[in-house]
């Protein structure tokens, strides 16, 4: 190859140096533009890191795995499951006095991340604009907004919604927001921050892939890429200036999560955690989704994946599954705690994942693989954990607060979301009084209740409704 006159000769030694000189391969067929598309780029990537978690040869034989941890895994110390909430009422009673009391002094802010691909939906846009929602076709963004807008108004004092996109999803949903008035979240209750990338590399060789001739194949560093993300957009700074000490913390695909829900939050604070995680019980022992468990004493999550099988089946003398914990991604954070994480940039490891990834090969044609052929490289924001001295782990109804839309159909799916909306403000109509008929679409904003309890407050059996239901302001 010629070197390529106006490409920085550094960078090009750089490129040399971790055998990745093949980026500038097309240079001199690129315009300008590209030309600094691409030079951008590289100057971005930490070539050293990749090439440390690129260890196809010698996968760090001294640590231990995954699998072989989960072998030492216990009951979680620190655990409320549901029947405990149900048999202590008072205390129950006095936790949810104290979520509230949080959420009056200003306490308590709510963190979204919406930054992730939503590959298997296969939705074109960012998935919080899918409209879940079974009457008004709502999006998951605006329920979750109006969720947060009630509670403020409930606490009296403005929440903020700190939420994350990345390069994937960032212009569209700031441009939908602002289409939309933010949903009636005040702007400076709502900061967009925006997570960074990695390359994604090839798995034989670990050469980064190009996506184009003057473009890198990249995507988001994962939702653990929330901690850089917050530090560099100087949100701990806001954050702390506004006396935010606890952060809810939820993904964009699931409705129903209840935002700052006052009993969780004052849970966590009883029990002095630093993170608190919801879970549901396991429906079966290779039911997809992370466990959350004790080993060595530290409490973790540890992903479907790496839980072999022998251990994901083990029973209690009862014959309930040993390791019942599945974690629906909900958390309360410390931000104090999550601080001190994001200021040790190496406490948060990188996960590998196979992954089909379109590139260009040697000869400049674009190829679009049938398997997997990239390693793409990701943090999670539950590797934390570990780190903290007490993890609350609280069990949830997973009917009422755990229907995540992650697939195009089967479980987890549009059908499946609409059909719990649809269950779920149907049963609080029927406490209230109301007679429906099964199977009546009903859709009730945050704007109008956020639980049954409120929506009595709202109507009154008398109340005369048509199908589809549709309450809202
Ligand atoms: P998932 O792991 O379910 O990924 O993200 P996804 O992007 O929604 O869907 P698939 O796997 O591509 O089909 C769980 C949550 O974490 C966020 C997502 O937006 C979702 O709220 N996330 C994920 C990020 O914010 N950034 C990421 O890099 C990855």
């Amino acid at each position: 190859m010629t070197t390529p006159k106006s490409f920085p000769e550094e960078l090009l030694k750089t490129l040399a140096q971790y055998h990745q000189a093949h980026l500038v391969h097309w240079w001199e067929e690129l315009d300008e533009r590209q030309q600094d598309e691409l030079t951008s780029q590289i100057q971005l990537i930490d070539f050293a890191q990749i090439q440390r978690l690129y260890s196809p040869t010698h996968p760090q034989k001294t640590e231990e795995s995954p699998a072989q941890k989960a072998e030492r895994a216990t009951h979680p110390a620190t655990v409320i499951r549901l029947q405990d909430r149900a048999q202590s009422a008072p205390e129950t009673a006095q936790a949810v006095q104290a979520g509230n009391q949080l959420l009056a002094e200003g306490k308590v802010g709510a963190i979204l991340v919406a930054g992730g691909q939503g590959s298997r939906l296969g939705f074109e846009h960012p998935k919080g604009m899918y409209p879940v929602g079974p009457v008004k076709q709502t999006s998951l963004f605006q329920i979750l907004v109006e969720q947060l807008i009630a509670r403020s108004r409930n606490a009296g004092k403005p929440i903020c919604y700190f939420i994350m996109t990345s390069d994937a999803t960032h212009a569209e949903t700031v441009t939908y927001f602002n289409e939309h008035q933010n949903f009636g979240l005040q702007a400076e209750q709502l900061y967009f921050f925006k997570q960074g990338t990695m390359p994604a590399v090839d798995e034989q060789t670990g050469e980064i892939l190009l996506e184009e001739k003057h473009r890198i194949a990249v995507s988001p560093d994962g939702h653990g890429g929330m901690l850089a993300a917050l530090k560099k957009s100087g949100l701990f700074e806001v954050m702390q200036a506004k006396g935010i000490e606890y952060l809810y913390y939820h993904q964009v695909d699931n409705p129903t999560a209840i935002v700052c829900d006052p009993e969780f939050l004052g849970y966590h604070l009883q029990r002095a955690a630093e993170v608190s995680v919801k879970v549901v019980s396991k429906r079966s022992p290779d039911e997809k989704m992370g466990i959350v468990c004790d080993v060595d004493q530290k409490t973790q999550i540890i992903e479907y994946s790496d839980l072999p099988d022998h251990i994901a089946e083990l029973t209690d003398k009862d014959g309930n599954l040993l390791h019942w914990a599945g974690s629906t991604a909900i958390h309360i954070f410390n931000r104090a705690f999550l601080e001190q994480i994001a200021n040790d940039d190496g406490l948060l490891p990188f996960h590998q994942a196979y992954k089909k990834v379109p590139f260009i090969d040697s000869t400049g044609d674009q190829v679009s693989p049938d398997e997997p052929n990239a390693i793409k490289f990701e943090r999670f924001i539950f590797d934390v954990l570990p780190v903290a001295e007490t993890v609350l782990v609280y069990e949830i109804d997973r009917l009422r607060e755990f229907n995540p839309l992650k697939n195009a159909d089967g479980p987890d799916s549009p059908q499946t979301v609409n059909a719990a909306l649809c269950r779920i403000h149907g049963q609080w109509l029927t406490a209230c009084g109301v007679e429906i008929a099964e199977g009546t679409p009903v859709e009730i904003s945050p704007l109008i209740a956020l639980d049954e309890s409120e929506l009595k407050t709202r109507i009154s059996p008398d109340d005369q409704f048509t199908a589809p239901i549709y309450l809202g302001e």
